[in-house]
């Protein structure tokens, strides 16, 4: 699990809302959706219902902090694509042994490659952050040793070697212009990044708007961790704006990786979540922000609109977790960030079953299926909301990536030319992009469906079906 970010100390609230005219192109698929499958815990479903349920969703591919041979086994001709962890422990002997990492390979990777879509192997989980410099300094020889045992293996190119970082790699994340790494860390990660770079890997992090919220617990940060309508940040050193934290944090890392020089690199989202319960005193978990957060996080992911300094593509994002994990020491929110009960029930639903699915699929493990039929529906604000709420919901829709022409000088909807009737148009098209999911219609539950089409003279308002 990884730390916090600080909070910034200017917010910005403008008082016009930004028009971004893109073309927003939907993914096809939603393949950079993956999950965590941790496993502390004595009530997990056996590998095959953990399999079923997996293709009964649209996630393409799981994390396994530990290669288990059975879930190894299960996963199997799915396609989903897999990555596996090599514990901490293994470390210091992977590094001082090359024949230790060719063992390592023989017995994690061989009796299970091709079959089992194994596509990443990340050696050690934190420990650049882990105060352990012992284990620090042999982190990137067990990185080199791992992948050269995969090339004697003719695996080299198929099967990546990383590792996963917390957000404490940054000593400095606000504003995400100014993101850089710790200077102490500095020396190590110069050499990971040359080998990751070599290898054409990805950077691998954890960030956790959960814990940004914690460290500054105000409703505005709330909105602008779980993607609700929020006045936005505008990010002092390029002018930016950005409209969530999770967007935030990933700039950030790309910031610190184009401060030495590797502004290419991919960035992959190793863990990130949301908990849907907690004890008392804990700020932040509930099921409403877990779904909140989850869900417009796919949906963020699903838009393409990527993040300010890396617009027009989605990071590959891996969910903490698949499971809650019923063994996990601390807080009663360590053992709830599961997307499912161990009874394999939905904790809360974030659209991932394929059956909800309103665009249809065509990744290879998703075959296609037709949307069903259904009627259409409108997003609408409801009666009495001040426009002060409005106009924040305007601001935020036309802040992710829909077109807002329609309500712009000249536009079919430019007239009547109120608050009310702009942000009304902004939230249904909003409404309507991100999939038509009820989580889709809250804006900070200032918003409701409707079956009454709102649409007049040549303002059409897209009502999604038939
Ligand atoms: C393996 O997983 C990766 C990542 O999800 C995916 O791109 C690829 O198509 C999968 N390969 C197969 C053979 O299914």
């Amino acid at each position: 699990m990884a730390s916090s970010l600080s909070h910034p100390s200017i917010i910005i609230f403008l008082s016009r809302f930004l028009i971004i005219l893109s073309l927003l192109s939907f993914a096809e698929s939603q393949s950079f959706v993956g999950v965590n499958y941790g496993q502390v815990a004595d009530n997990l479903p056996a590998p095959e219902a953990t399999v079923r349920l997996l293709q009964s969703t649209t996630v393409g591919k799981l994390r396994l902090y530990a290669p288990d041979p059975a879930i190894l086994k299960a996963l199997g001709n799915s396609g989903v694509g897999i990555v596996i962890g090599a514990a901490n422990g293994e470390i210091p002997g992977l590094a001082s042994d090359p024949a230790a990492a060719a063992q390592w390979i023989n017995a994690n990777v061989l009796p299970y490659y091709p079959a089992s879509n194994i596509t990443l192997i990340t050696v050690g989980n934190e420990v650049m952050t882990s105060g352990d410099g012992n284990l620090v300094s042999k982190l990137v020889p067990a990185m080199r040793n791992v992948q050269t045992a995969l090339s004697s293996a003719s695996l080299g190119g198929k099967i990546k070697v990383s590792t996963v970082h917390s957000m404490a790699v940054l000593s400095q994340s606000d504003p995400p212009s100014s993101g850089s790494f710790n200077p102490t860390l500095v020396n190590t990660l110069t050499q990971m990044l040359a080998f990751l770079k070599d290898n054409k890997t990805p950077f691998t992090i954890n960030p956790y708007p959960y814990f940004a919220y914690q460290s500054d617990p105000r409703p505005e940060t709330l909105a602008f961790c779980l993607f609700q309508p929020n006045a936005g940040r505008v990010d002092s050193g390029n002018g930016k704006l950005y409209t969530n934290m999770f967007d935030a944090q990933v700039d950030a890392v790309h910031s610190a990786l184009s401060s030495l020089g590797y502004e290419e690199m991919e960035i992959v989202v190793a863990e990130t979540g949301w908990p849907s319960g907690g004890d008392p005193n804990e700020v932040g978990p509930s099921v409403e922000n877990a779904r909140s957060y989850n869900g417009n996080l796919i949906a963020h992911l699903k838009s393409l609109v990527g993040t300010p300094l890396m617009p027009g593509k989605s990071v590959d994002t891996y969910i903490f977790a698949l499971y809650d994990e019923n063994l996990k020491p601390g807080p009663t929110s360590e053992r709830s960030f599961g997307l499912f009960k161990p009874d394999l029930t939905m904790s809360y639903d974030v659209g991932l079953s394929k059956s909800s699915q309103q665009t249809p699929s065509t990744s290879p493990t998703a075959p296609v299926t037709p949307a069903p039929e259904t009627a259409s529906q409108w997003c609408v604000p409801k009666a009495g909301v001040a426009d002060a709420q409005l106009q924040a919901n305007l601001d935020y829709a036309c802040g992710q990536g829909i077109d807002c022409g329609a309500i712009q000088a000249g536009g079919a909807c430019f007239d009547p030319n109120t608050l009310a009737s702009h942000a009304a148009f902004a939230m249904n098209l909003y409404f309507q992009k991100l999939g038509r999911n009820p989580w889709n219609c809250d804006f900070s539950q200032s918003a409701t469906i409707t079956s009454q089409n709102p649409s007049y003279n040549a303002c059409i308002y897209p009502g999604g079906s038939t």
